[in-house]
């Protein structure tokens, strides 16, 4: 028979243990709230995938400046926040001020990046041209067609893993605790979000639910129609290959290019790492790698990097992005009372984990929506249903 008792309640409970609830958690501990994060294997999702760049600038995309002013505060947190966290737990995260190299392998492409470039100079971002002599001075292993590139020097990176395994010892330490288990519902009382039901019949209660399942999160059933938009998992293949000793540094920054429209993206780590990504494909929650993504991988990073080809292929594997209707996250507290959303990051779930945990932290222990996360209000999707 389904164990039904009712574990004694916190401040906060949050809904998925990746690095974005984790970040949120390990932060609203911090304001001294009783936080309980449930997931069945925390430091999971999208982050065991991703390759860590952290790239407001670079993946910059017209008409997204919210998101970039978002995604710079963010980058900006990122040097304090990784060595807070790693002097809190002993743990190193891989985070890197690397910059990054954006290039043109044809004219098209050179005249697309110049475009950015002029946008980029508009905004007052730091971004320099250089020929592709100047890129290939910078990284001797890009392809002699290169024919130009923008130089960032404040796009970095951070090894996604080491991240979430230093937030899973950060967490309990902090006073967080990791529930190891399945939501199977969430409870609505008296018109607001009470806590959830688990897998094994027991529940949760909270005063603050905090709804942060990455492309599940407006599947959980009991959530009322409307409160959350669809979040599309969009796939994301990506490669790791290891730089031999005698080969290093082999490539001293990020390196990115469009290649046949697609984005094309090399992250080095101080380790040997080589970590290449990724594609971008929109249908359903299918984590299969297959033998044509890996193919267009190799085939474009090899066109950017000829010499990769001699390097050991040491993994491959597929990860979901969880994608909004406007690709921008969803911040803040939602149409349901009680319920605060915490999803929707689609490709910069890495990059913008600081700035969500800093922002969630501070409405959860005040009750006021920061302004750096007044944009991405769940509410610009709230439908009559919800309202
Ligand atoms: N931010 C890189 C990606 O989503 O592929």
């Amino acid at each position: 028979m389904a164990r039904t008792e009712t574990a004694p309640a916190s401040e906060v409970l949050v809904i998925g243990g990746g690095i974005i609830g984790l970040g949120v958690a390990w932060r609203t501990a911090q304001r001294g709230l009783s936080v309980t994060v449930v997931d069945p294997a925390h430091g999971g999702g999208a982050v065991q995938v991703a390759a860590g760049m952290l790239a407001p600038v670079t993946e910059l995309q017209y008409g997204e400046e919210p998101l970039l002013r978002l995604g710079m505060a963010s980058n900006e947190r990122y040097s304090a926040f990784t060595a807070e966290l790693s002097a809190f737990t002993g743990l190193d995260t891989g985070y890197r001020q690397t910059g990054t190299l954006a290039v043109a392998l044809d004219s098209d492409d050179r005249e697309e990046l110049r475009e950015l470039h002029g946008f980029h100079q508009r905004l007052g971002l730091d971004s320099h041209w250089l020929t592709g002599r100047e890129c290939r001075k910078l990284e001797p292993m890009l392809a002699p067609g290169v024919r130009g590139g923008l130089h960032v020097t404040d796009d970095h990176q951070v090894d996604g893993r080491r991240l979430a395994a230093a937030l899973v010892e950060g967490c309990p330490r902090a006073g967080v605790r990791l529930v190891r288990a399945s939501v199977a519902e969430l409870l609505v009382t008296g018109g607001r979000a009470s806590g959830v039901r688990l897998a094994d019949g027991s529940e949760l209660a909270a005063d603050k639910i905090v709804l942060a399942a990455g492309p599940h999160s407006h599947r959980l059933p009991g959530l009322p129609e409307g409160v959350l938009p669809a979040i599309r998992p969009v796939k994301g293949q990506i490669l790791r290959l290891r730089i031999p000793e005698p080969y290093r540094p082999f490539l001293s920054r990020n390196v990115r290019a469009v290649v046949r429209g697609q984005h094309i993206y090399l992250v080095p780590r101080a380790n040997g790492e080589l970590v290449i990504g990724a594609t971008s494909e929109e249908q359903g929650y299918d984590t299969t790698v297959t033998a044509g993504g890996v193919y267009e991988l190799l085939r474009d990073a090899h066109e950017l990097v000829p010499g990769l080809t001699e390097l050991p292929l040491v993994e491959t594997s597929a990860g979901l992005r969880p994608g909004s209707p406007d690709n921008a996250p969803l911040l803040g507290p939602t149409a349901l009372p009680g319920l605060v959303a915490a999803t929707g990051h689609y490709r910069n779930g890495v990059l913008l984990t600081p700035v969500t945990a800093d922002l969630l932290a501070e409405y959860l222990a005040t009750g006021e929506v920061p302004a750096l996360a007044a944009p991405f209000t769940p509410s610009r999707f709230t439908t009559k249903a919800a309202a």
